[in-house]
């Protein structure tokens, strides 16, 4: 029966999709990419719902391409959902994935409040929830089975380390300036308190101005040329993404600055384009955040279909890189 209603559903899915060009899913990009292959239970296809945030940086788009691989390598019946950083399509698309009766939840929410709801409808519908990349404030850890995903306190604390180590000597204030990820999402709130808490030792380390750039190229160009007609003497960034930092290298050399010496730039993600600029000596140093969750994402998919254990928190490893290294690790990049 379960079967029946399954086929049914992705039926009606793709005559909607193909007669009025999108289905009733509260407007999300929401695509029902089929691939009937060999990752059975009992003869059926694992179908997995998973809502994106959005397509806002390099990582993200590493990420995507990582899920869908996977998914398809695994041979599961993906519905993917691009959430536009918006929380409302996102909790839309869980809703979605409930009454499509998928057999499991996966999704990186945009932030961390207010999914408790939304997650006690899909475990009231017997469907269980993998949290990938970000996490939730939920104090009710039973709305979900795992969290697979970076540390994102510790990746502030590298970046603090890094600073600190270079600044140990100085009898003077250095002056940072911050560019946050999205307000409010796991990443901004972590890579900031990580941060804060290592350079709170140096009482010369001074955060003289903190603001979101959501995660994007444009809002970190943006932000960073508000930082620099406030703030004669910027010392060092700290971006919580390369792209951010990418952006704002754009506004520091508009201004007739060096990046990375005039004023020293640390950044989170090590993508390509990051990699790059680090290599050329424009970032000092990158804080890898690892976006290729999906063949660990498809493998925690199997294993809660065949009832096995999961573990509650499945930790990425990452590593960190100075221009030197960037510089040794870019030919060999994967994303
Ligand atoms: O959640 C991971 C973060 O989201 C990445 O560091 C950032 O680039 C992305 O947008």
């Amino acid at each position: 029966m379960k079967r029946f209603g399954k086929m049914s559903a992705v039926l009606a899915l793709t005559f909607c999709m193909s007669v009025l060009g999108a289905c009733a899913n509260g407007g999300n990009n929401q695509t029902g990419a089929a691939s009937e292959g060999s990752a059975t239970k009992a003869g059926t296809t694992i179908t997995l719902g998973f809502s994106q945030v959005g397509a806002e940086s390099g990582w993200r788009s590493a990420n995507t391409k990582s899920i869908q691989d996977s998914a398809k390598e695994a041979g599961y019946n993906l519905k993917f959902s691009d959430a536009q950083q918006k929380q409302e399509n996102q909790i839309k698309a869980i809703r979605s994935f409930i009454q499509q009766k998928v057999d499991v939840i996966a999704f990186s929410p945009v932030v961390e409040s207010g999914w408790d709801t939304v997650l006690k409808e899909a475990k009231d519908a017997g469907i269980p929830v993998v949290l990938t990349d970000r996490a939730v404030d939920s104090k009710d850890t039973s709305l979900y089975v795992t969290f697979l995903g970076s540390d994102f306190v510790e990746e502030g604390r590298k970046a603090g380390k890094w600073l600190s180590e270079q600044y140990k000597d100085t009898k003077e204030d250095v002056n940072i300036v911050e560019l946050q990820g999205t307000t409010g999402s796991a990443p901004a709130n972590d890579r900031m308190a990580g941060f804060a808490e290592v350079i709170a030792a140096n009482p010369h380390l001074k955060v003289i101005a903190s603001q979101t750039g959501d995660f994007t190229r444009a809002k970190g160009k943006e932000v960073m040329q508000a930082f620099l007609k406030a703030n004669k003497d910027i010392d060092v960034l700290y971006a919580h993404n390369d792209d951010m930092a990418l952006g704002a290298i754009q506004a520091i050399e508009a201004a007739g600055l060096k990046p990375g010496q005039d004023i020293k730039i640390i950044s989170v993600d090590a993508v390509k384009d990051g990699m790059q600029a680090a290599s050329e000596g424009k970032i000092n140093f990158i804080v890898e955040c690892n976006p290729m969750l999906g063949p660990q994402l498809m493998k925690i998919v199997k294993d809660v279909v065949d009832g096995k254990s999961v573990e509650p928190r499945i930790v990425t490893e990452e590593t960190t890189f100075t221009s030197e290294q960037a510089k040794e690790a870019l030919p060999n990049r994967a994303y």
